[in-house]
């Protein structure tokens, strides 16, 4: 293998989310499969992505795309369901062409094996894994539940599936704030939870559109059982997009040889690198030494 002569010793899988949530993704991909390098990437300072314009997602996404490639990542897994909403079809058919040709860092071998990868189609793949009643509920931020992105992809493949929506505004900010943990929190999950629930009775799966939401996973099934009227699943996304990108790699040998083996873990945030480190150790459960960056 030609790598030895770039000047990257590390070719990292580039994970990216707005914030904090990318972790619960991160987690779950690092458990699975432990031996590649890899970069997280958090825009703690520009969260939340949720409440953002299309455009806007579409700047920041690329922005942080972008940059994870110059660090020497051939490989991008926007671990935010809004960035993979509102901004990977674009940055896929339009940029990543400009991107195979740019020669930006000499890092990487061949940069027309550079992908960005979402977790939007492969957690509406499984989504019929998931229910009996055939009645889904999505939960998931104002940007991803307007894009319509998960009603579309799951009845691409599950016509027979219904799908009820309910944006979660507040619970972004109680995580960015960590807040999450708080007894104040159970109002904004008890109010979302509710309503979803009330519009469609025959919801037996809830599926946690943001990957922010699993850190608010044991109040959400508090209060499901608190209120739904049968048994109602949470589920959360960190375990499929491990599967489907361990898959994926196995699908594609050159960008898998290309990623560098050593198990190392970077984590980047363009907030406080001490802020992040705190809250991003207490939920990885290892000591988590971030970098301030600015993209
Ligand atoms: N965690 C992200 C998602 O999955 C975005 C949250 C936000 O910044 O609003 O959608």
């Amino acid at each position: 293998m030609k790598i030895i002569q770039y000047l990257c010793a590390n070719l990292m899988i580039g994970v990216f989310d707005s914030g904090l949530g990318g972790l619960t993704i991160l987690k779950s991909i690092r458990r699975k499969l432990p031996q590649y390098d890899y970069l997280f990437v958090g825009d703690n300072a520009r969260a939340p992505y949720g409440t953002r314009s299309f455009e806007v997602v579409y700047e920041y996404t690329l922005q942080a795309v972008k940059y994870l490639f110059a660090q020497g990542c051939p490989l991008v897994i926007l671990a935010c369901n809004t960035a993979s909403a509102k901004a990977l079809r674009t940055i896929q058919q339009n940029d990543l062409p400009l991107l195979w040709k740019e020669r930006s860092c000499d890092t990487m071998p061949s940069p027309q094996l550079r992908r960005v990868l979402g977790i939007i189609r492969p957690t509406a793949e499984k989504t019929g894994d998931f229910t009996l009643t055939r009645h889904v509920g999505i939960l998931a931020t104002p940007g991803t539940i307007t894009s319509c992105s998960y009603p579309i992809e799951i009845n691409k493949l599950y016509p027979d599936i219904s799908v009820v929506q309910q944006a979660c505004p507040m619970w972004v900010p109680l995580v960015e704030n960590g807040e999450h943990n708080q007894s104040g929190a159970d109002y904004f999950v008890d109010k979302y939870v509710q309503e979803i629930l009330r519009a469609d009775s025959l919801i037996d799966t809830l599926l946690l559109g943001c990957t922010h939401y699993p850190l608010l996973q044991a109040k959400i099934e508090a209060s499901v059982a608190r209120y739904a009227t049968r048994p109602v699943r949470v589920i959360a996304q960190g375990d499929i997009i491990a599967d489907s990108l361990a898959d994926y790699l196995q699908r594609h040998t050159d960008l898998a040889a290309l990623c560098t083996k050593g198990g190392e873990l970077t984590c980047q945030t363009t907030e406080s690198a001490e802020k992040f480190s705190q809250a991003a150790g207490l939920f990885m459960k290892e000591p988590v030494v971030a970098q301030h960056i600015n993209l």
